[in-house]
């Protein structure tokens, strides 16, 4: 039997309402991801990448179409249990970071182990393992204001991949470095995809990321203009 799509989403229909106003942010999105997939979603400004990752990632629900996760459907669970496999099975990534401030590099990853209910000693033991993974073994005790920028979404990729996500959606995850430090943040990401098999969906309007992705989802005014994938991948 094979497996079921990781993201397996049918006519995704997103809309808001401004005063009197209404964005149709996304019109019947058609995507499936299968495990162990790394896709970039690319589009102009506007075009609805931030609100399909936040479909994807159970943040927000749909006002059409269905969503099934690993072959559970989204719609099936109730906000209690969506918030507990959002914890469990998926992870994000943000272009602003979204650290703790006041939390060394090592708390801010062994975050998500805590409200998994992970003990003292194991989320020691996996943060470390995490942060020496992303290079920065040698980092754990610094605080996010004593880091560099690609120092800091480095430490937020290690919480992403902390609790070994089946996906993980980052938006816009290099927005904030320079494009050296970008290269080096999406080469990170590819290897953790070799290494451990998690899914990335990766939002960006970055030319070099996409270049790099082994998948490229554009959007067009919350459609899917196009789909290609790497001969090689
Ligand atoms: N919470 C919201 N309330 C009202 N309109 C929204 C909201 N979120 C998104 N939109 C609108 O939906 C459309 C798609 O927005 P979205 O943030 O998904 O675009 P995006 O492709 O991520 O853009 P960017 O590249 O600028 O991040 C836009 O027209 C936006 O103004
Ligand atoms: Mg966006």
């Amino acid at each position: 039997m094979t497996a079921p799509p990781v993201f397996d989403a049918r006519g995704l229909s997103k809309r808001f309402h401004m005063g009197q106003a209404t964005v149709e942010a996304l019109r019947g999105v058609d995507l499936q991801v299968s495990a162990g997939e790394v896709l970039v979603v690319a589009g102009p400004s506007g075009s609805g990448k931030s609100t399909l990752l936040h479909l994807l990632g159970t943040l927000d629900e749909p006002d059409a179409g269905a969503l099934t996760i690993d072959g559970t459907p989204a719609s099936s669970m109730g906000e209690a249990e969506r918030t507990a496999f959002r914890r469990i099975r998926l992870g994000f990534v943000f272009q602003t970071f979204n650290l703790l401030p006041v939390l060394s590099a090592q708390e801010n990853v062994e975050l998500p182990l805590w409200l998994a209910g992970v003990s003292s000693g194991e989320r020691r033991r996996r943060a470390h393992e995490a942060l020496a993974e992303v290079g920065l073994g040698a980092r754990r005790g610094h605080r996010p204001d004593q880091l560099s920028g690609g120092e800091r979404q480095r430490v937020a990729i290690a919480r992403a991949l902390v609790h070994r996500p089946l996906a993980v959606l980052a938006d816009e995850p290099t927005g904030n470095l320079d494009s050296g430090t970008a290269a080096e943040v999406m080469e990170l990401l590819m290897s953790l995809n070799r290494a451990h098999g998690t899914v990335f969906v990766i939002a960006t309007h970055d030319a070099a990321l996409i270049a790099r992705a082994p998948r490229r989802v554009a959007l067009h005014d919350g459609r899917v203009a196009s789909d290609e994938r790497k001969a090689s991948a």
